[in-house]
């Protein structure tokens, strides 16, 4: 019978066998998906693995430093940090196109990348945390044949260019099945019960052309959202949740004054491969009480909405 430690200790003999003496490097991104792969890899060969991970300053709060927690400390992985902040928002200045947002953030992440791999005197084999939905819908479509609805940029382009021999342990499972192999290698809950997240990040979340303004705002849009979710114990129930700045500025009054501030949307969805998804169906008054915190304590965002459109016809993100 199949399980998930017959499927770990395969691939782990599958890994050492591909990749023999040879050196492995792996984008970390923070996310369960490259989470699991590198620990996974590095159970497999050890120091023989690189983790490289660049902050591409469209993380969300907290989150670059909660990576290089886990993964130095926790892991004793070795791992190369690249604060890429700069570079990323000075390209995205004034784009605001999603697919030209999304190939500036993939080719960036390749340049940096491929920068820090070359001070590494280099590497033989790549290591990517692809699922199964990746390869597919990067791939093709969902409204007909050869259409691509979003160029996801962690699938492609890398390995061509790097002349290197990609290490893939996860391109046959689904993500429910990632996590059951996270847990599978004691991984903590608070990676592996992880909502996905986006390698275009936050870019993807603020239509229109990213700032720094707005991504301060959105990150605290995001964690007060987070934050509720958490203590109403509703974040496992839910496949993904986060919020958008709207590229909208609406009217509204607090205390005895007139304000003029941006608009943002909450979505929450429920999902088992994020190809299709429903919308959470949140009590009014949990959604009134985010939306009241979220308009007092952060000035500059003066109207909440949920956004009620499920997969198909809309898309999980934004752009
Ligand atoms: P959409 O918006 O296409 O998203 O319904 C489906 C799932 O994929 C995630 N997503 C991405 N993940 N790189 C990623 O690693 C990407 O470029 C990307 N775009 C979307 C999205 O968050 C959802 O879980």
């Amino acid at each position: 019978t199949w399980t998930m430690a017959g499927f770990r200790d395969m691939e782990i003999a599958r890994i050492r066998q591909q990749v023999g003496k040879g050196r492995v490097i792996c984008g970390l991104s923070g996310g369960v998906d490259s989470s699991v792969a590198a620990v996974l890899i590095h159970q497999a060969i050890g120091d023989q693995l690189t983790c490289i991970f660049v902050d591409p300053g469209i993380l969300r709060a907290g989150e670059a430093d909660e990576v290089i927690r886990t993964f130095r400390d926790r892991f004793n992985i070795h791992l190369i940090h690249r604060d890429a902040s700069d570079l990323f928002l000075n390209a995205l200045e004034g784009v605001s196109d999603p697919e030209i947002k999304r190939k500036t953030i993939g080719r960036l992440f390749i340049e940096v990348f491929e920068e820090e791999a070359a001070k590494l005197g280099g590497a033989d084999f790549l290591a990517q945390g692809t699922l199964y939905p990746d390869v597919i819908e990067s791939v093709s479509f969902t409204g007909g044949p050869s259409v691509t609805i979003k160029s996801h940029h962690n699938v492609g382009g890398l390995p061509e260019r790097m002349k290197m021999q990609l290490v893939e342990p996860l391109r046959e499972l689904f993500k429910d099945e990632v996590r059951e192999l996270g847990r599978e290698m004691d991984i903590p809950e608070a990676i592996v019960g992880r909502h996905p997240f986006p390698g275009p990040g936050l870019a993807i979340r603020i239509p229109g052309a990213i700032t720094r303004e707005k991504l301060a705002l959105l990150r605290r849009v995001d964690a007060i959202f987070l934050e509720e979710i958490r203590s109403a114990g509703l974040y496992d129930a839910i496949w993904q949740a986060f919020a958008v700045l709207l590229p909208v500025r609406t009217v509204g009054v607090m205390g005895d004054g007139r304000t003029y501030d941006y608009a943002c949307a909450l979505r929450a969805v429920t999902s088992t491969d994020g190809m299709t998804a429903d919308i959470y169906p949140f009590d009014m008054s949990f959604l009134n009480r985010v939306a009241g915190r979220i308009v007092n304590e952060v000035r500059g965002v003066n109207r909440v909405t949920y956004d009620i459109t499920s997969k198909p016809p809309g898309t999980i993100e934004w752009e």
